[in-house]
């Protein structure tokens, strides 16, 4: 077999880094698609990350993920931030182009809609009421894309509301803010539930939402990954709503980031899905 003229080469930025699931998935695709190349884990340190990026072109990387705690620092660094990225205030993904410049993206928001799509391919963001709960970095990234869906009425809860009406103020548009402790009654005629909050994850505090005024026709989604099925993806599932976790946002955020890299658009497929799921 002739040599291929370059070694593809990408990875994710982070620290700690030996957790992420990244490099499993990329390398799969890299694999299936037979192309030589290898996505790696680089442990980069907060001081670190401008001399990292920088050499990344340098490197013959095409670019790279970004994970805590670089996420919205690389957005001071790179040449150019695309405005999803700049509207979520934060990037996952540097591309590195054919001059060696760096583009910051953020494929976040496209992996949650398309993880709602796999499970209900006839979803759509106008469908009824949306209840979000939770207002950190990860609410913004499904915020801004549930708005580019065409979202009517985002039902918006947080512990601390004023991170909850900041995020109304700056994004505007469908989003309204409830107080914390009207979360059982938010649920009222809801179409969708999202938890994007940290609640429910392995070593965190449990979910205390009681679901009974979700319609049992509502989806309920948690980006929370770890454990797959949280105790409010559990409580909805024995009641027959529709639920989604987390892992699909992983998984489907990849895809895009992948193509920019490498030229293909790559599938989540069974096997893959079962192959990270087998690592949690
Ligand atoms: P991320 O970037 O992962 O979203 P974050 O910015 O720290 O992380 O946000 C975590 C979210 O989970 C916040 O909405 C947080 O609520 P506060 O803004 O009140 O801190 C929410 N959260 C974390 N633990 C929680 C708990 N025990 N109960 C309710 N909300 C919780």
């Amino acid at each position: 077999m002739a040599h291929p003229d370059r070694y593809l080469l990408a990875g994710v930025m982070g620290w700690p880094v030996m957790h992420s699931r990244s490099p499993k998935l990329h390398n799969y695709w890299l694999a299936q698609h037979h192309l030589i190349g290898a996505y790696v884990p680089l442990a980069i340190k907060e001081d670190g990350l401008e001399k990292a990026l920088r050499a990344l072109p340098a490197l013959g990387f095409s670019g790279c993920n970004l994970t805590i705690p670089h996420k919205e620092q690389a957005m001071k660094i790179v040449d150019h931030v695309d405005p999803v990225a700049r509207r979520i205030g934060a990037m996952n993904c540097v591309i590195v182009g054919a001059d060696g410049s760096l583009s910051g993206t953020n494929n976040d928001g496209f992996g949650y809609i398309a993880s709602i799509r796999e499970a209900k391919p006839d979803w759509r963001a106008d469908q009824g009421p949306i209840v979000v709960l939770g207002a950190g970095g990860a609410a913004r990234a499904v915020l801004v894309s549930l708005i580019d869906e065409g979202a009517r009425e985002i039902r918006l809860l947080n512990r601390t509301p004023a991170r909850a009406d900041d995020l109304a103020r700056e994004f505007g548009g469908p989003i309204k803010t409830y107080a914390w402790s009207s979360r059982n009654d938010a649920l009222e005629g809801a179409a969708m539930l999202i938890n994007t909050t940290s609640q429910g994850m392995v070593g965190q505090p449990e979910h205390d939402i009681l679901l009974d005024k979700l319609p049992t026709t509502a989806l309920v989604s948690d980006i929370v990954y770890i454990p797959l099925e949280t105790s409010l993806l559990a409580a909805a599932r024995k009641r027959g709503n529709t639920t989604v976790n987390g892992l699909g946002m992983l998984l489907h955020q990849a895809r895009p980031a992948f193509k920019a890299w490498f030229g293909v658009m790559p599938d989540v497929t069974k096997e893959l899905r079962s192959m990270i799921e087998a690592t949690i």
